[in-house]
């Protein structure tokens, strides 16, 4: 019996040390805990919408008209499939607010993947969403002079792409862009077509790229922030 206590305690001991071996020394760059709403706000940002890629709902419609929408706060950037969600009465509040800039971000594993700063003065609940107020973006190519064929909240709806940003159509194989939600089983192209909708395709590359090249990621959230 004790022998057998012996091993034990080596074993445990064994255990202990190897883990203490895989540990990094160094804190992980990504954060062991979600990143809270409260941390993404820092600075004066508001988040008023955030959508959940996957779970089936529009975000055209959740966006312009609060379809399908809870207007509970969600608290960290944990994946889930959880509701869309946007702030109560926004749409009535929009030009009321005073808003000065609006913040278009992306989220994937945890991190921030992929954002853009618009100037919000004078805006509507849509209208913000173009290339001439653009201020700042995490794509360096992206800024007003750049060519676009489509840059708006309404997209190319009749393919289900919303919150599109592409530069050019040269029939799925040429079609070049930056960012879509794919909010349905609509259009043909690979960037359209998923095993669940909605998807927020962004370009992985500093820049935009041939959306056939498949260097697309999906991200898990969408998010709308304002600053006053
Ligand atoms: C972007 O804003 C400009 C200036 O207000 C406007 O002329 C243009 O129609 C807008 N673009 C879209 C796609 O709505």
């Amino acid at each position: 019996m004790a022998i057998t206590g012996f091993y034990i305690a080596v074993g445990v001991a064994i255990c202990l040390v190897v883990a203490q071996l895989l540990e990094k020394p160094y804190p992980s760059p990504h954060g062991n805990d979600p990143m809270t709403v409260q941390y993404l706000e820092r600075g004066g940002w508001k988040m008023v919408f955030r959508a959940s890629a996957g779970n089936g709902k529009s975000v055209y419609d959740a966006w312009t008209k609060g379809t399908d929408t809870t207007t509970t706060k969600p608290v960290d950037m944990a994946r889930s499939y959880s509701s869309h969600f946007r702030e109560a009465n926004l749409y009535y509040r929009w030009s009321s607010l005073n808003i000065k800039y609006v913040k278009f971000a992306l989220y994937k594993d945890n991190l921030e993947t992929a954002y853009i700063v618009f100037n919000g003065d004078g805006s509507t609940n849509t209208n913000w969403f173009n290339k001439t107020r653009v201020l700042e973006s995490s794509w360096s190519d992206l800024t007003p002079d750049a060519t676009y064929n489509i840059f708006s909240v309404i997209g190319d709806n009749r393919n289900l792409r919303n919150f599109f940003i592409n530069r050019k159509y040269a029939g799925c194989s040429g079609d070049i862009g930056h960012f879509v939600v794919s909010d349905g089983p609509k259009g043909s192209c690979a960037m359209d077509v998923h095993v669940r909708h909605p998807q927020f395709v962004y370009s992985d590359m500093n820049s935009a790229d041939v959306w056939e090249r498949k260097q697309f990621q999906r991200a898990d959230y969408l998010a709308i922030y304002v600053k006053i």
